[in-house]
């Protein structure tokens, strides 16, 4: 699909993405924008680079997509200076390799926080409470009348919820819990969220005045300080070296046999087959995964497993924000094309 083909610099999205707004923002400032078409989900580098072709300014990529040396190389031979993930994580992508073929890098920061904590918020409530096992028992038609015992999961009021990696998405996700189930934090990430304590310690004192329990905040020293002490766990790094497996055999076994672990960050942060494992053998040990190891797949037996909650890596998924993913997306590419700042350049 060609928008405004006589344009001056040619703009490459390798999918069709939400709105027309990221359209017209470049074809407003005399870009051709090709949008690929190609029902295939998954891209491989060939493809890409028979999309990136002779001549292209600019290439708004996916996180599916391994943009690596062979990628940049390409686009620099064709001329192009400008690469966008439309993401917010960019381990799919070698900043390096772009910086050494002097391609600028962008992501999309800040627009899906909100959203991507909401559906970390959804899993987590959807694993405590049984949701999804609920509504196929539903289905099955299995429902013949209440009873005392029929789907009794956690109660979230009075917890303590876990948070690793306290940047914009976890912190976003605890003052939700926080504040809608009124939960105490310990959370761990190398830098101290201060605004997120703040939060905490302001609504402690509400909750106070008002003849309430206050709710608390520590700052834990070690992942495994989250792990045995915190009922419901969300993890929030960003996916490298040092946070691959974080979530290891080893680390499972210190948790809490009935606690709820939610992954709305990347895949590869849990050692799937281990967990896997780990639910097995704790069938009240409940998990709210939107990411895997190695999508679009999952390990064998975790479909099976009542104890999980699995969904598509939808967490960005709201209409608002994909358009603003877009937009942002659009931006970071105009910018290093027009000579403006890189809306959002992960290096600075
Ligand atoms: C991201 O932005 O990194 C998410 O995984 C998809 O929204």
């Amino acid at each position: 699909e060609v928008w405004n083909p006589s344009g001056k610099y040619r703009v490459v999205s390798t999918k069709p993405m939400p709105g027309t707004r990221w359209i017209h923002l470049l074809t407003d400032q005399d870009c051709r924008v090709e949008i690929c078409t190609e029902k295939k989900t998954i891209l491989s580098v060939e493809d890409i680079l028979a999309l990136i072709g002779e001549r292209c300014d600019g290439v708004i990529g996916q996180l599916t997509e391994d943009w690596g040396e062979v990628l940049f190389s390409a686009l620099r031979r064709a001329g192009g200076t400008a690469f966008s993930n439309m993401a917010v994580g960019y381990n799919n992508v070698d900043v390096k390799a772009a910086n050494k073929y002097g391609i600028a890098v962008g992501n999309t920061p800040g627009v899906l926080t909100e959203t991507t904590a909401e559906l970390a918020a959804s899993l987590s409530l959807a694993a405590a409470r049984r949701i999804v096992e609920a509504d196929q028992f539903m289905r099955a038609g299995l429902y013949d009348g209440w009873l005392p015992h029929l789907f009794v999961g956690n109660l979230l009021r009075g917890q303590t919820v876990g948070v690793i990696g306290a940047g914009r998405i976890g912190s976003a996700y605890a003052r939700m819990m926080i504040e809608g189930f009124k939960m105490n934090l310990i959370y761990y990430d190398l830098y101290q969220a201060t605004r997120l304590e703040k939060f905490v310690t302001a609504y402690g004192e509400f909750l106070q005045a008002n003849g309430e329990q206050a709710v608390t905040w520590k700052r834990a020293a070690t992942v495994e300080d989250v792990l045995s002490e915190a009922d419901v766990i969300s993890l929030h790094p960003v996916l490298d070296k040092t946070t691959y497996h974080l979530i290891n055999k080893e680390r499972l076994s210190i948790m809490k046999k009935e606690a709820v672990l939610v992954n709305a960050s990347r895949g590869p942060v849990i050692d799937e087959a281990a967990l896997v494992e780990h639910l097995k053998a704790n069938p009240m040990f409940r998990v709210g995964l939107d990411v895997f190891e190695e999508e679009p797949f999952m390990k064998p037996g975790l479909a099976e497993l009542k104890n999980a909650v699995v969904v598509p890596h939808i967490a960005s998924a709201s209409k608002w924000t994909r358009e603003g993913m877009a937009t942002l997306a659009a931006l970071n590419v105009l910018g290093k094309i027009k000579g403006y700042p890189v809306w959002s350049d992960p290096n600075r």
